[in-house]
């Protein structure tokens, strides 16, 4: 099929490279003409697992334009796949869905099916099909239908390409037809629902796991008052099928692009139309409080953080990205200076991201992990990469000064700690080797 996909980001270029890898003709459109440029000789402009390879591999089905004119007039189905931002009330900022609207609105000259990927507030889908009806230039018909994805960054790819599930949000057969049409060598089950439902799938589904996440960190900081250890709390609960084994790591907290932005559009929509969403309200202040959990342990231990020499692991909001959005480390590191404190900062790609948002002449960047440690009062683990899970323990107890780690993301059993001198402290268990701080 003809298939034009507005936007390049995460959604929209793991988007358009996974249907060019099933046949589709497909073009990418974005404003942005370096980063056009790039993808016209095969580089893609963001890192994602397997998406370089896969885009090299069927650049003779992919086009890569600023000229969204050409792209539009003549596609079978236009996805939406650019940002939704968070606006200063929590809302969602439409801004970038409303231009790609307008854009489709003055271009298409053929029958076509728009697809909405964008996380939308439910309603969206309805607006853009009226706009669009409404200031269309060429007399065609054009359907609105809403896709949300439910791709998590690091595994885009295998996300998309074996999707739990593929949502198809129309009550008109013939988009419901155009994207079976394009979907049909995707394993996923497939699921037709209303379009406002399919919206709001997208949102129940982003803020439940915020919910399961925000309810475990409290659970744990429970396990931490009542001498419970969380691992094994979850590992017990786990067995329970209607709870399930996944997504319940205890930690700081979540971040990235979607949970934060999310659950506060859905709260603000709640609001918005006269109804309150408190179960998710409550996440988000539980998730905004245990951002500072590692904080208020480091008081347990030091009594102000001037001159502290601080190592710090990890300062992206996950592993297998250099996104830094909503990460824990973002307002962590910067209260530490406040503070006092001199950092030293290893992350294994993070880094440049985090030089630009959080500048400071008091952050040491470092190669290594053991560079990092060397004379260090305390150490922060924000993020959970391999390297820190596969790190020698003991080097913590000959490389610090002091050797206490504060663990955000549970990386070590407590048992590798046994023996040693290093005070452990980490989320929901029982901190190791306390009694001698
Ligand atoms: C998420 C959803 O998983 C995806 O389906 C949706 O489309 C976009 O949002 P993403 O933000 O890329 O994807 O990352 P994810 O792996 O879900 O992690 C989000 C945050 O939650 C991270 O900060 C992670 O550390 C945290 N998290 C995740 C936990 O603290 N505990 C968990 O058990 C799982």
């Amino acid at each position: 099929m003809k298939i034009a996909v507005a936007g390049t980001g995460y959604v929209g270029l793991v988007t358009g490279v996974c249907l060019a890898s099933k046949g589709h003709d497909v073009t990418c459109v974005d404003v942005d003409e370096h980063k056009v440029k790039m993808m016209q000789e095969g580089v893609s402009p963001i890192y994602e697992p397997g998406l370089s390879e896969l885009m090299k591999e069927n650049m003779e089905r992919l086009t890569f334009t600023t000229d969204y004119k050409n792209a539009y007039k003549d596609a079978e189905v236009i996805f939406i796949g650019v940002g939704t931002p968070e606006k200063s009330d929590g809302s969602a900022n439409l801004t970038f869905v409303n231009q790609v609207a307008k854009q489709i609105a003055q271009s298409v000259e053929r029958d076509c099916v728009v697809v909405v990927k964008s996380t939308v507030p439910i309603g969206t889908n309805d607006k853009l099909e009226q706009y669009i009806h409404d200031k269309q230039v060429h007399d065609v018909k054009v359907y609105v239908a809403s896709n949300p994805e439910f791709l998590a960054q690091g595994t885009a790819v295998k996300d998309t390409l074996h999707a739990s599930r593929i949502i198809i949000g129309s009550d008109e057969p013939a988009a419901i037809e155009a994207l079976q049409k394009v979907y049909r060598d995707f394993p996923a089950p497939k699921l037709v629902v209303n379009r406002k439902s399919a919206e709001m799938i997208k949102y129940a589904s982003n803020d439940f796991l915020a919910l399961k996440i925000s309810y475990i960190n409290e659970i744990a900081n429970l396990c931490e008052t009542v001498g419970a250890d969380i691992e094994e709390v979850t590992a017990g609960m786990g067995f329970d099928r209607r709870i399930g084994d996944s997504f319940l790591r205890a930690g700081i907290g979540y971040g990235g692009s979607c949970f934060p932005k999310d659950t506060k559009a859905l709260s603000w929509l709640a609001s918005f139309n006269d109804n309150e969403i408190r179960t998710v309200k409550a996440a988000i202040e539980v998730n905004d409080n245990q951002k500072f959990k590692l904080l208020k342990k480091a008081r347990k231990y030091y009594d102000d953080f001037l001159d502290l020499n601080v190592a710090v692991l990890g300062c992206t909001f996950k592993p297998g990205t250099d996104d830094l959005r909503e990460a824990p480390s973002l307002v962590n590191v910067p209260f530490l200076l406040e503070e006092g404190a001199n950092i030293k900062l290893w992350d294994p790609v993070g880094t440049n991201n985090f030089k630009r948002q959080v500048p400071s002449l008091k952050i040491r960047y470092c190669e290594t992990i053991e560079e990092t440690l060397e004379n260090c009062d305390i150490c922060f683990i924000f993020t959970e990469w391999e390297d820190v899970k596969n790190f020698n323990v003991e080097k913590y107890s000959s490389l610090m000064k002091n050797p206490v780690v504060l663990d955000g993301r549970n990386c070590y059993s407590l048992k590798q700690f046994d023996g040693t001198d290093i005070i452990y402290d980490s989320i929901g268990r029982p901190v190791v080797n306390l009694n001698k701080s």
